[in-house]
């Protein structure tokens, strides 16, 4: 990959309800940070915008800190440009408070607090109106109808690459080092990778866009 300029996010978002609570869900950080380490060790220059995660910094990337969606969304329209390969890995929240509170919010009694929540920017769908050359890699966490879902999400974020876990499989996908995905290229070519580690997969993602 010497000479590949690669944009990854990995890990999830930050959305503050209030000075100390916020959304998240519970993505680690772990498959974004393998195929960031697995492009570096195959020679590319490596961009890595990551939302909150407990990993350390990997050595040799150029490393991009953020916390909300809108953040990330910025980072990567500023990177995308100069980049040949996205590997949008992040567990983008898709919800985010529509107000955030500059006190703490107080308990009142037993009284339900109500949020409202409005939907996130989709980075991956408005960073593919800049496509140039850009090979594009989407990620799909399903809990049903897996293949299917993952071809709309390929299709409809036109993406020429899309890697499908199904999350409702206990003990793998989320917080694990392995995990069970399938790959699904812009030709519909459905690959089921059986159990491999996160890093195992990152250099299968990585040999598919060096195919394209
Ligand atoms: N994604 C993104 N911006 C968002 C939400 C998701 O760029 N606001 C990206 C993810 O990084 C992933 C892909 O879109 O590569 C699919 O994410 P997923 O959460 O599976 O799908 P959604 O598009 O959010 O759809 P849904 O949650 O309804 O399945």
């Amino acid at each position: 990959l010497s000479g590949f300029r690669i944009l990854v996010t990995a890990g999830p978002t930050h959305e503050a309800l209030d000075p100390v609570r916020y959304i998240t869900n519970p993505s680690s950080g772990k498959m974004g940070y393998a195929v960031a380490c697995a492009a570096r060790d195959r020679g590319a220059a490596v961009t890595l915008v990551s939302g909150p995660t407990r990993l350390p910094v990997p050595d040799g990337v150029h490393f991009m800190p953020c916390r909300k969606a809108i953040e990330m969304n910025d980072l990567v329209h500023r990177q995308f440009p100069d980049c040949d390969v996205l590997v949008m890995s992040a567990a983008v929240g898709d919800f985010a408070p529509m107000q955030i509170e500059k006190e703490k919010i107080k308990k009142k009694g037993s009284t339900p607090l109500v949020l409202e929540l409005v939907p996130t920017e989709d980075i991956l769908q408005n960073v593919v109106k800049l496509k140039t050359r850009q090979f594009v890699v989407g990620f799909a966490a399903e809990s049903e109808n897996l293949t299917q879902s993952a071809l709309e999400k390929l299709h409809n974020k036109k993406l020429d690459l899309i890697v499908a876990n199904d999350i409702s499989t206990p003990g793998i996908g989320f917080q694990s080092d392995s995990n069970l995905v399938t790959l699904i290229n812009k030709h519909e070519k459905v690959e089921k990778l059986p159990l491999l580690s996160k890093i195992e997969i990152a250099h299968h993602l990585l040999n598919e866009v060096l195919a394209s």
